[in-house]
Order: structure tokens, then sequence, then C-alpha cells
């Protein structure tokens, strides 16, 4: 089949297009608004963008009224937030968090979630996420959309601090990743969790130094040109 996005004339029972691309990670975002409310929300129109400096993106649709979500407006009035990766353990609990409560509602109250402080921004994180990166506002960019919702705030951060659960590192200097189960989005209401890893010899490119195209996958800063 195809279908133009314009016409929108896939005649499928389910829109097809957000599990074209997947699996999506989430990015379960932590913020405090100026008030001192802490936030926590899902957001899988997230992706980290590169590594040296590493920088995350999140994508964030307005609400059906025009307005801007609380994590954005939260982002953009305090210049922080914090990335929390969303353990298999976690689902439930990240699931209540999406619901549309109002500014004035804490989140990780509503979902029973231990909070944690960061080291160099003010939101806390998850305490039971064992992976959270601490992120500095850098820029919004505005999308606009063909309706309100579709309107997007694309928002950029800086990583400046990561925090690591030492249970989930391996004795090679991995994360273990198929402790962790990470979720991710497959479209509808539909989710995955990466419970299989496997590995793939990196090539390396003629005329490069042997090992270089590993240190570039693994984001080897300091020793990739
Ligand atoms: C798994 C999952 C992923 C989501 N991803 C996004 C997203 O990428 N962009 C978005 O605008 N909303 C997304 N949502 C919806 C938001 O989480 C929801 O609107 C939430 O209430 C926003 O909370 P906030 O106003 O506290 O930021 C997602 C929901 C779920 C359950």
């Amino acid at each position: 089949m195809f279908y133009e996005t314009a016409k929108n004339d896939h005649g499928l029972a389910r829109p097809p297009f957000k599990s074209c691309v997947v699996p999506r990670p989430i990015g379960w975002l932590s913020t405090v608004s100026p008030e001192g409310v802490d936030n926590l929300a899902p957001y899988s129109q997230f992706t980290n963008l590169t590594f040296d400096p590493p920088y995350v993106l999140v994508s964030i649709n307005r609400t059906p009224a025009g307005g801007r979500k609380d994590t954005a407006a939260n982002i953009e009035a305090t210049g922080e937030f914090v990335y929390n990766i969303v353990p298999w353990a976690l689902r439930d609990a990240m699931n209540v968090t999406a619901a549309p409560f109002p500014p004035e509602v804490d989140e990780f109250e509503k979902a029973g979630l231990k909070k944690a402080p960061c080291r160099l921004v003010k939101p806390c994180r998850v305490a039971d996420s064992p992976i959270s990166l601490e992120c500095r506002f850098v820029q919004t960019i505005v999308l606009p959309g063909d309706s309100k919702t579709g309107t997007v705030d694309i928002i950029i951060g800086k990583v400046v601090g990561v925090h690591i659960a030492d249970e989930v590192l391996l004795p090679d200097g991995k994360i273990d990743m198929e402790k962790i189960r990470p979720l991710a989005r497959m479209g509808y209401s539909d989710y995955t969790s990466a419970e299989h890893v496997f590995e793939l010899a990196p090539s390396d490119r003629a005329g490069d130094a042997p090992g270089m195209a590993r240190l570039g996958l693994e984001g080897a800063t300091g020793q990739v040109p």
C-alpha cells in the first residue's frame, strides 16, 4: 500500500504513521515549575542528537487549547530538565504520569514514585530509574502543525550530568540493558522492551586506524578526531 500524508487516505482502521519509526525510546522527563512543583511525564518523540558534547531533543505537542504542556513550560521557565530511562519494572508508574494533570499536581506523588536529588540541576530524578541525565535547556524550535495539537515545541537540551545505578554496570564496563529492559513505543497503545542485545563487529573504513569505527560507535570523546 501507499498513501500521501496530505490526503491521509491509508484506508486502515488505525492510523499507521506513529508505528513507522519504532521502537522510540521514552524520555521520562522530570522538571520543576517556577513555583517549586515537581513534574514528570513520558515523551517518546525523544532522542539523543550527538555525544561530544551530548545533546538530547524532545518534541512536545501543544495542548488541545494550543498551550504548552507543563514539561515545555517548566523547561523554558527554569532552563533545566532531567531524562529518566523507563525500565520494565516502572511501566505502570510511567503510564500514570502521562495523564493530563494540572501544573499544580506532582506526578511523582500520583504514581507513588520516590524522588532522588540531582547534582547540577534543580529538578529531581526518578530514584528507581537506573539511568538519569541532567540537562540544561539550549533552544526551542517551534514547528507549526496542521492543528493546535499538531504544533510542537522541539526542545534541545545539553546533558551536563549522567547517573547510572551501580547495579546495572557490568564488569566489562557496559550497561546491563537486559537487566533494565528499557521500554519503547511501538505506536498505538503498544510498547516493547529491549530484552535481547547482540553485537555486530564495527566495519573500519579503509585507511582508518584499527578500532576507530568502534570508538566512534561508542562515542569515545577525546579519542575520535
Ligand atoms: C509513552 C508515552 C509517550 C508520549 N510521548 C509524547 C511525545 O513525544 N510528545 C508529546 O507531546 N506527548 C507525549 N505523550 C503524552 C504526554 O506524556 C502527556 O500529554 C502528559 O500529560 C504531558 O504532561 P505534562 O503536561 O506534565 O508535560 C506521551 C505519552 C505516553 C504514555
